[in-house]
């Protein structure tokens, strides 16, 4: 029997070491976690998608008290980028988080990052993953207050995935 290794190559680095596209997509996503409605959980998260054209689309998780039917940060920022810029490449998607749980009384959301990167869930790397299939790959940035780490691809972060029948 032969055996396959999949391997994958993530970068870990600071925030201070993100050039400056990157950096601006890791602050779009902070930003957009201020727009989380999550009264459930209290764990905001922000999304930031970098499009083919410059621009940058956001979204945030939105819950809902039939839990279900609520939506994760990165399928309403993917979403929202496929809708209103329909047919366009999406090239790079960044997330951060912070939990109001335990946040202590007047400490800024900005000071409360999660130290360490959070990761999409499967549902969203799958919603992504369609998008990375027609329009080539979407670099993840998973941000965290001590350390980022970068994914080269959606594919990546979901090995053997499906895509079509
Ligand atoms: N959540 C996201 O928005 N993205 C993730 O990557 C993980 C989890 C949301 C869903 C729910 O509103 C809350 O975080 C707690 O799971």
């Amino acid at each position: 029997m032969r055996e396959i290794t999949i391997t994958t190559l993530i970068k870990e680095c600071r925030e201070d070491e993100l050039n400056p596209t990157d950096r601006e997509l890791a602050e779009a996503a902070k930003e957009a976690t201020r727009t989380a409605y999550a009264p459930y959980s209290q764990f905001h998260v922000g999304a930031a998608i970098l499009m083919e054209n410059g621009e940058i689309c956001t979204g945030s998780n939105q819950e809902n008290a039939a839990y279900p039917s609520g939506l994760c940060a990165e399928r309403t920022a993917a979403f929202h980028a496929s809708a209103t810029h329909p047919g366009m490449r999406m090239r790079k998607i960044a997330i951060a988080a912070w939990t109001a749980a335990g946040k202590p009384e007047g400490l800024p959301y900005a000071d409360y990052f999660q130290e360490m990167p959070i990761s999409p869930c499967g549902g969203c790397r799958q919603a992504l993953l369609e998008y990375e299939a027609r329009d080539g790959e979407i670099e993840v940035i998973l941000y965290g207050s001590s350390k980022i780490y970068i994914f080269p691809s959606i594919a990546s972060l979901l090995p053997f995935c499906f895509t079509s029948f």
